[in-house]
């Protein structure tokens, strides 16, 4: 409400004309729901701050060289990084708009209506109540939204839009039911249900072990047309297809060691690793074998509070020798 206000005196267009990097069709939509596009670039915003916590021990860190837009820095390479982030940007855009429509934060959704009351598929003593969030609604708002940048026809638009399908079906999945018990000390004679949205970190985590599982597909073109018309898996026999919750990729990603313009890598130069760790995070995969420097430091904090009698609180000065490690 309080970024709504702002956006409604600033004028439509004149916010819309100033986000870079949209589509025709998203500008057009901006400028009929001005209120929308503050809630869509929380919810990118929320896919992006995702995407960099699942990957903060990770070589790729979520960030890519390249133009900056809504949805963060452009991937330009059809890679399993690129699936996964545009499979939580798009999921993070439908969690941002459903949970702004429960909050009646957007003038056109609310609640689900159509969980309300009896219904008959349920027991006796079972009834929709409170709020329910209304996933429907943010998912195809995320559909109409975040695929409207997918102009272009090509097997990247068709990776893109599976990817982004398949992070708000991960969504529309874990939506997940409470009931409060109403009756005598509890016995549970009615109870009330509402649908609830998952926490985005459930999603982000999904998404992750998506990411791992990913599959390459290459496009397939129907006979007469020159454009790719879907995708199937890579190498099977016949024309398999991924299933709708697969992430999917073109590419082969870059082992993300050193800086590369082409592939959007930054590298890993001034990364921090744990030098005792044999995983991801340890300086040995993290700097890729160029080694690593040592930073000491003391780290001093206020400890051994004790409250006295009456009214002062005496600490003590305690220190540690710490040290971080970084690649070269
Ligand atoms: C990711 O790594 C790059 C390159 O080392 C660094 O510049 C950037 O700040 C890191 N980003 C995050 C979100 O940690
Ligand atoms: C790494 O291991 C050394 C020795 O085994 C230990 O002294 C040190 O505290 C460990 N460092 C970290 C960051 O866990």
């Amino acid at each position: 409400p309080r970024a709504l206000s702002s956006v409604v005196a600033l004028g439509a267009n004149i916010i819309c004309n100033k986000i870079p990097g949209l589509a025709p069709r998203q500008r057009a939509l901006c400028q009929s729901r001005p209120d929308a596009i503050i809630i869509i670039g929380e919810g990118a915003q929320l896919g992006i701050n995702e995407c960099q916590f699942q990957f903060r021990y990770s070589r790729w860190n979520c960030s890519t060289l390249g133009e900056r837009t809504v949805f963060g820095q452009e991937l330009r390479v059809g890679n399993r990084e690129a699936a996964f982030t545009y499979a939580v940007v798009a999921a993070g855009v439908a969690h941002a708009v459903t949970k702004a429509c429960s909050q009646g934060h957007l003038s056109q959704c609310g609640c689900d209506h159509e969980k309300q009351g009896f219904h008959h598929y349920h027991q006796e003593g079972w009834k929709w109540g409170g709020c329910s969030a209304n996933v429907r609604y943010g998912v195809e708002f995320s559909r109409r939204f975040v695929d409207a940048r997918e102009i272009k026809k090509n097997a990247r638009r068709l990776m893109n839009l599976h990817n982004n399908a398949a992070g708000r079906k991960i969504l529309e999945e874990r939506m997940k039911l409470e009931c409060k018990c109403h009756g005598v000390s509890g016995s549970c004679t009615t109870r009330t249900c509402w649908v609830t949205l998952p926490k985005f970190r459930e999603i982000g985590r999904l998404l992750k072990e998506r990411y791992s599982a990913a599959v390459q597909v290459e496009p397939v073109r129907a006979s007469r047309l020159r454009q790719p018309s879907f995708l199937r898996l890579k190498g099977a026999r016949g024309y398999q297809k991924p299933a709708d919750t697969d992430l999917v990729y073109l590419e082969r990603s870059p082992s993300y060691c050193k800086e590369d313009a082409a592939t959007g890598s930054t590298g890993t130069r001034g990364r921090r690793c744990d030098s005792n760790s044999t995983l991801t995070d340890g300086c040995g995969a993290m700097c890729c074998g160029r080694g690593f420097d040592a930073h000491r430091y003391t780290r001093i904090w206020q400890c051994n509070c004790k409250f006295h009698w009456c009214c002062f609180v005496q600490c003590s000065t305690c220190s540690e020798k710490s040290e971080v490690f970084t690649c070269k």
